[in-house]
């Protein structure tokens, strides 16, 4: 699933996105022991999950599963899922109004469209599924944390079900549906209305997320008491600020994307320039950052590309047209020309087949060139890191659609479970119509801090797609406790259970930013021991690492990690699924490389000053033209 997206991006802009013609309608399954009371803690015996699910050989808390309806008006069949386990035995049962200051936590996973039971399974919840579809014990659950809920939402995603004309049309009525999930489940699980809520997700979650406190601040009587948000690689900022901005950092962070060869380096640093993503982040931030354009590609008309069929035979044209050049470039004599073969292209001008779209450009460019990764091969754009092909499978189809757990679940019959589909906003189908958060996000921040409320983004640093740099920026560009941004450079790093470096923390005025080495997109996934500190320390606890307290930091300011860039690793691995093998560039390639990428980066800071590229004209009128496809960009790349 994953590989099949990033392949479309690899090959194409991002601009296709195809609309099933009419959506599923699906409702709840109503089991024989369903109460016929109004819902509320005579619920929870119904819920509780009793019946053994396959597979799952070892102990789990006491945990609950079921649909509860969001309460839209018209629409009674339109729900959310939720899947909760206890942290303690009967912690999630306990009475109203007691265990107060117990915390409570609420994953959601992105897409829009994908299944928060991808992270309860492959992520922090506490049964894992295996690649060979058998279920491990995860020892690194978030729900030893605090007691924890995995929702699939907005309506119709998952096991969460809505009507053919019930989706939801935007993201204010995504976060009035929440609401409404929640105000119903709190009386089932009457404690949870008072005690203190952290809503945590990944990806477009970070889209969700803000939607939801937002509607949350415009209630006068809130049905639960949110105290914090942990959002993971959140799709905050706009598309091109998120996704094509940082793609010279992610260059830098991995140099085995173009082999460590410093022309292609200076090409793409020029590229970034004329693009306007040489974005400079201070500490403290002097003033708004103003939006960065997109400028679309000049040979390539992107509505053409919007056809599904036109779309499939641009896509297999380019695709043959590599083949022949992959026949070619055998020898690496030839290999290492076309490598440097940029006429045309580090000219002074934007590149008028990729236009901005670097991200994608890189990839080819991988794709082209550079070892291991080749053109019969797809890119994960969400941990450079791992070039496996085909990858370790995870698929949680099998475990889901079982009778045995459907049944002990008490999930829907009428439609079957998928990690994602392409969620299409309002019955005609169409992209997300609500703008990013970027755009509220110092309201959101200044009614967070009105109600205490943490808020906590962290980002994987091997994540191409939602790199850490947009996430920079949107809280160098958001005012939290009355100032803009942080006021020094986070360089703190932190450790996980192991003890190992897990990377860097920083904390000020009620906002945390974690960066977390090693892991890419789906952290708890690919960190799972470092996602379960981040969770306990960070987002649950008060641990005080990274904190600013008055002219010194909490755990140190380290000189060495106070950098744009954090370098990833060394290995790429390649091969298929689990019988991995690992490439790791010559130790010559790597501190050429080193000593290169020192000089090319203070060279940079010190003249970037001057670089204004004049294409500032251009690019507006190519975002004005292309309205639309700005928005159509965050729609088809980002998938958990
Ligand atoms: C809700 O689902 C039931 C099936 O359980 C169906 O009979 C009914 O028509 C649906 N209601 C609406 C409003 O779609
Ligand atoms: C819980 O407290 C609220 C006021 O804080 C009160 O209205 C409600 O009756 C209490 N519920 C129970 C079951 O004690
Ligand atoms: C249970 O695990 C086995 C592998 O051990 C797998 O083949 C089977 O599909 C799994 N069953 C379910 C329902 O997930
Ligand atoms: C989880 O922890 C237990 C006991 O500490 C250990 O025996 C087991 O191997 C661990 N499981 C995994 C999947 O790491
Ligand atoms: C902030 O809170 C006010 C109510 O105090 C509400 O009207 C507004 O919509 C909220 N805005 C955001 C972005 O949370
Ligand atoms: C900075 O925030 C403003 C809103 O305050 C927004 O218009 C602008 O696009 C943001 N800049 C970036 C680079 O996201
Ligand atoms: C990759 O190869 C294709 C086909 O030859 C070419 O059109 C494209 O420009 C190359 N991309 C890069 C970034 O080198
Ligand atoms: C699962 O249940 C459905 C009806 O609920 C039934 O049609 C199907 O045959 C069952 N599958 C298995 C493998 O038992
Ligand atoms: C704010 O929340 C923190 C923990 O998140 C707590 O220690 C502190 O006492 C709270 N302050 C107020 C004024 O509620
Ligand atoms: C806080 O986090 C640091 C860094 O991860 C760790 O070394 C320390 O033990 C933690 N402190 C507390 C009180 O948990
Ligand atoms: C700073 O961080 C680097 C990289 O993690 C580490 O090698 C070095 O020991 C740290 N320095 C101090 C003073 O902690
Ligand atoms: C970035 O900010 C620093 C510190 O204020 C300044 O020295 C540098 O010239 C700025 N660079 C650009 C491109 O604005």
């Amino acid at each position: 699933m994953i590989r099949c997206i990033a392949a479309v991006l690899a090959f194409a802009s991002p601009f296709a996105r195809v609309f099933a013609d009419t959506l599923p309608s699906s409702y709840p399954h109503v089991y024989s022991n369903e109460p016929s009371t109004n819902l509320g803690p005579d619920w929870q015996s119904y819920f509780e999950v009793t019946e053994s699910l396959p597979n799952v050989t070892f102990d789990v808390s006491r945990n609950f599963a079921g649909n509860i309806a969001v309460q839209r008006e018209g629409h009674p069949n339109n729900t959310l899922f939720f899947w909760a386990f206890e942290k303690e035995e009967g912690s999630l049962t306990a009475d109203a109004n007691s265990s107060s200051t117990e915390p409570w936590g609420i994953w959601l996973n992105g897409g829009p469209g994908s299944s928060s039971m991808y992270g309860l399974l492959f992520g922090n919840g506490p049964i894992n599924i295996a690649s060979d579809y058998s279920a491990l014990v995860n020892n690194y659950t978030w729900a030893d944390v605090a007691d924890y809920v995995w929702i699939d939402q907005p309506v119709g995603v998952g096991f969460a079900t809505a009507d053919a004309d019930g989706y939801a049309p935007n993201e204010d009525q995504v976060g009035e549906d929440f609401m409404g999930f929640l105000e119903n489940f709190v009386k089932v699980f009457p404690s949870l209305a008072t005690r203190p809520l952290y809503i945590t997700g990944e990806s477009y979650a970070g889209v969700y997320i803000p939607y939801i406190m937002k509607t949350y601040f415009s209630m006068s009587n809130a049905p639960v008491n949110l105290a914090g948000v942990g959002i993971g690689n959140g799709a905050i900022t706009s598309g091109q600020v998120f996704e094509l901005l940082p793609a010279l950092d992610t260059i830098q962070t991995y140099p085995q994307l173009i082999g460590y060869d410093p022309e292609v380096y200076k090409y793409f640093e020029e590229q970034s320039k004329l693009c306007g993503y040489d974005v400079n982040l201070t500490y403290p931030q002097g003033g708004i950052i103003p939006s960065v354009p997109l400028t679309l590609p000049t040979d390539r008309d992107v509505v053409f590309l919007l056809s599904e069929m036109r779309m499939r035979s641009f896509k297999s044209q380019l695709l043959s047209k590599l083949s022949a050049r992959a026949d070619e470039v055998h020898t690496l004599t030839r290999r290492e020309e076309w490598k440097r073969d940029l006429t045309g292209r580090a000219n002074g001008s934007i590149d008028s087949w990729y236009g901005c779209l670097l991200l994608d450009e890189f990839i080819d460019y991988a794709l082209n060139y550079t070892y291991p990764w080749n053109i019969s091969q797809t890119f994960d754009v969400y941990n450079i890191q791992d070039a496996l092909n085909p990858e370790v499978t995870t698929d949680a189809t099998v475990f889901l659609n079982d009778n045995q757990t459907r049944t002990a679940l008490h999930a829907p019959t009428s439609k079957d479970w998928a990690l994602s589909f392409e969620y299409t906003f309002g019955q005609s189908g169409s992209a997300d119509p609500s703008p990013e958060p970027m755009v509220f996000l110092t309201e959101l921040a200044t009614n967070a801090t009105a109600q205490n409320i943490t808020i906590v983004l962290y980002s994987g640093n091997d994540d191409s797609l939602i790199a850490h740099r947009g996430t920079e920026i949107a809280i160098q560009n958001t005012t939290f406790g009355g100032i803009q941004g942080f006021t020094k450079k986070p360089s703190t790093p932190w450790y996980n259970e192991s003890g190992s470096f897990a990377g860097i923390v920083h904390q000020e005025r009620g906002w945390k930013y974690v960066l977390v080495h090693g892991a890419g997109h789906l952290v708890p996934t690919d960190a799972p021991d470092a996602a379960f500190v981040l969770a306990r320390d960070f987002i649950f606890g008060s641990n005080e690492t990274g904190l600013v307290d008055g002219d010194r930091v909490v755990g140190g300011e380290n000189s060495t990690l106070a950098i744009d860039v954090l370098p990833g690793g060394d290995e790429i691995y390649y091969g298929v699924g689990a019988t991995q093998s690992t490439y790791i560039y010559p130790s010559a390639t790597r501190s050429a490389w080193e000593a290169f990428i020192q000089t090319a980066t203070a060279a940079a800071s010190a003249i970037s000053q001057s670089q204004n590229n004049g294409c500032g004209v251009q690019q507006v009128k190519r975002t004005s033209k292309f309205g639309w496809a700005v928005s159509m960009i965050t729609i088809l790349c980002w998938i958990l």
